[in-house]
């Protein structure tokens, strides 16, 4: 039996937006209560794609720093930058040797991400599932919670995890280790508006990496910059709808009701319920006053902690050397696994 524990991560690549706090970072605050919860910044996965070094010390910073912002205490869960924790290089390389080819070549967001110029991308950016599944297993967690867009990563973290129990079933057991040596980690469903997109174009995922995306809501505007973004979001003409199917062909509806809803912890059917018939005149306003609300707190929360790079420092060593503890105990086992 393991013990339930999450691990996410989230790369330090570029400002932190709206979709990275719906789609993750406020998804991992009540995970605090009821699992072991280790956090991470993932500068190792950031330099898949170019980082200038002094850009990519701020951004860690920043990630950490949105992290304890939106609640995630650091004495209950593990914060800290994956390049610290030597481990997760390590065992990514076995799991290198674990994960088939076609496996990598079949991901989504590589072809994505590569586009059509795939042989001049990075070979760290091919083998970033591999990372990922290291990290994950590293410390045998036993659940993600994933946006949309890292599903087919979790089932690859999968793949390898059963791959790896089942090629050294043997070794596991001349060991006298658990056969199920890794979990079979599950993800952690989101609720309303797990993918949020772009507030310029409603069939776009609202990203870290487009640079030429000025609509995003970085997680450090403040309160005039949420509502002006808000204001200038891409509508259609008609009110709002009615009924939640009233929102399919509308994505950009679809995705500011999807917003409201994370925000107000509502559903969308709720949301509906009190603007149904309205315009946007109506709708836009009460939006952004809501996400001023709960975002605006939280980038001056920010701005602090970022003032105080002691303080961010102090809390990533600290979890770089509690993380380190779980990481080396799975090494160890591995290493005797593989023959090393
Ligand atoms: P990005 O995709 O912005 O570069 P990351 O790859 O570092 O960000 O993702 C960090 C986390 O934020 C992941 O869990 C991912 O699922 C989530 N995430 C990123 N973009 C969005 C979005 N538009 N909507 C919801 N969740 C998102
Ligand atoms: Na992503």
């Amino acid at each position: 039996a393991f013990t339930p524990r999450v691990f996410s991560g989230i790369q330090p690549s570029g400002d932190l937006h709206l979709g990275n706090y719906l789609g993750a970072i406020r998804r991992f605050v009540p995970l605090q209560q009821s699992h072991e919860t280790i956090y991470c910044v993932v500068d190792m996965h950031a330099i898949t794609v170019w980082q200038e070094p002094n850009q990519l010390r701020r951004a860690t910073r920043e990630v950490a720093a949105a992290f304890i912002a939106a609640g995630i205490d650091p004495q209950k869960s593990i914060i800290f930058n994956q390049s610290q924790v030597v481990q997760h290089a390590e065992l990514a390389w076995v799991f290198n040797c674990i994960a088939r080819m076609g496996w990598m070549a079949r991901m989504t967001q590589f072809k994505d991400k590569a586009g059509k110029n795939s042989e001049n991308v990075s070979l760290g950016l091919f083998a970033y599932p591999s990372l990922m599944a290291a990290d994950i297993l590293l410390y045998k967690a036993t659940h993600v919670p994933v946006g949309d867009d890292q599903k087919q990563h979790l089932e690859l973290t999968r793949d390898i995890a059963t791959k790896f129990n089942n090629d050294y079933r043997a070794a596991i057991g001349a060991e006298g280790l658990e056969p199920d040596f890794f979990p079979i980690t599950e993800p952690l469903i989101a609720g309303p508006a797990t993918r949020i997109m772009s507030l310029r174009d409603g069939t776009k995922k609202m990203s870290k990496s487009d640079p030429s995306d000025q609509s995003r809501i970085s997680l450090l505007d403040d309160a005039d910059a949420i509502a002006k973004k808000i204001k200038r979001a891409t509508t259609d003409a008609a009110e709002l709808p009615n009924a939640v199917e009233g929102l399919s062909d509308r994505p950009e509806a679809d995705n500011l009701v999807g917003i409201f809803a994370a925000l107000s912890d509502q559903s969308k059917a709720d949301v509906l319920a009190e603007f149904g018939g309205q315009g946007w005149g109506k709708f836009k306003p009460a939006l952004a006053e809501l996400a001023v609300s709960v975002l605006a707190p939280m980038a001056d929360e920010m701005r602090r902690l970022l003032d105080d790079l002691e303080t961010i420092d102090a809390v990533l060593r600290d979890g770089a050397e509690r993380a380190r503890v779980i990481a080396e105990d799975t090494m160890t086992e591995v290493r005797r696994i593989v023959g090393f």
